[in-house]
């Protein structure tokens, strides 16, 4: 099947090229790199299968002019799908595919990366560390163990996180409106109710994923309910979180520490070398000034084995698609609510 690969970076042709070479009847994939958008859809005629990542613009006007052109599929090289206009696709009979769990465990496992370089200033201490600077004013941490750990979204990362942290020795709660009872109780964790885990935890870690229930789920209210000093890390998608509120909760000094993998409007900064340019978002500038703030540009999947695992289900669902017209991981309208 003719493929356009959208937003195509050298870390994809390499994952896509290897998983297609290794297919008994390969695909034909056209790299582009720019995002995909209502502009640069043209790019993709004649190309049955359409594969987007997390930034491009799959709104109704782009899927107008994907289906006008003859494509069939939209292959997510992503689990989040709230970039995508599902009742438009549904409407034009584009079937929509993601890759539901690529691997959890690097998601996770990059959150605890923040959490541990944040409290024990690993970020500043290496800048320090080059400059000939190992005074220690100012990279004063405190030890996890004991500490209680809230996790919002106990899906297959959130209770990934909470195994690690149980290896801490944290206390584990959780709040989540689909609660798995078993999964988390298997890594030790409880279930609270939002305004408790708010209460309670010294760190929480967003794992839901960015539905309209979920957008700024963390405002202003929410941080004025957590524990002053308290630190928050969001690895599941920048819409959770009123960035605006964020950054009162770190000048009021409420918020003691922020990790952010992920940001509302990341689509016109992360995947792009802007280091010889003005930031032209002045509430992501702002984020960026805090010396308890942590960024990294939605780099919580970049490991190997996740850009394999990603290169070999987008490629299954499109052999799928081709052999029965039905993908392996459909995407459905029911899935936004
Ligand atoms: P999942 O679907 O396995 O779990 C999500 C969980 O969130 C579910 O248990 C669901 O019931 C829960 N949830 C829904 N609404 C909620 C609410 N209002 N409050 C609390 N929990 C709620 O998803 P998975 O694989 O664990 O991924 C979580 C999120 O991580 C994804 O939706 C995606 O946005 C993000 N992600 C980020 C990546 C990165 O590189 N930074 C990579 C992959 C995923």
């Amino acid at each position: 099947m003719k493929i356009a690969l959208f937003s195509a970076h050298r870390f994809d042709r390499q994952s896509f090229d290897t998983a297609n070479a290794a297919l008994a009847e390969p695909h034909d994939i056209h790299y582009i790199e720019a995002r995909l958008d209502a502009h640069s859809a043209i790019l993709a005629s004649d190309c049955s299968a359409v594969c987007a990542f997390v930034n491009d613009r799959v709104d109704a006007a782009t899927l107008n002019i994907l289906a006008g052109q003859g494509t069939r599929l939209i292959a997510l090289r992503s689990a989040g799908f709230n970039h995508v206009d599902l009742p438009a696709a549904a409407r034009l009979g584009l079937v929509v595919a993601r890759v539901p769990a690529y691997s959890p465990d690097a998601i996770a496992e990059h959150t605890v990366a923040m959490i541990l370089s944040l409290n024990r200033k690993i970020h500043k201490a290496y800048a320090r560390g080059r400059e000939g600077n190992f005074a220690l004013d100012g990279l004063l941490g405190f030890d996890l163990r004991g500490r209680t750990v809230g996790i919002v979204g106990t899906g297959k990362i959130g209770l990934n996180v909470a195994r690690i942290m149980r290896g801490f020795d944290c206390t584990v709660i959780a709040h989540d409106p689909f609660p798995d009872q078993t999964g988390l109780a298997e890594v030790g964790g409880t279930y609270v109710d939002w305004p408790e885990l708010l209460e309670r935890s010294d760190i929480i870690s967003l794992h839901c994923p960015l539905t309209p229930a979920t957008h700024h789920l963390v405002d202003a209210t929410a941080i004025a309910a957590m524990k002053p000093d308290v630190m928050l890390i969001n690895t599941s998608r920048g819409g959770v979180v009123d960035s605006r509120a964020l950054i009162e909760g770190l000048k009021s000094g409420q918020l003691g520490h922020v990790g952010l993998d992920v940001y509302e409007e990341e689509g016109d900064l992360f995947f792009t070398d802007l280091s010889d340019q003005a930031i032209q978002d002045d509430i992501f500038a702002r984020l960026l000034t805090f010396p308890n703030v942590l960024v990294t540009g939605h780099q919580a999947f970049f490991t190997r084995e996740a850009l394999s695992a990603i290169a070999d289900t987008t490629l299954a669902n499109v052999t799928a698609f081709e052999r029965s017209g039905a993908a392996l991981h459909p995407v459905s309208v029911e899935k936004l609510a």
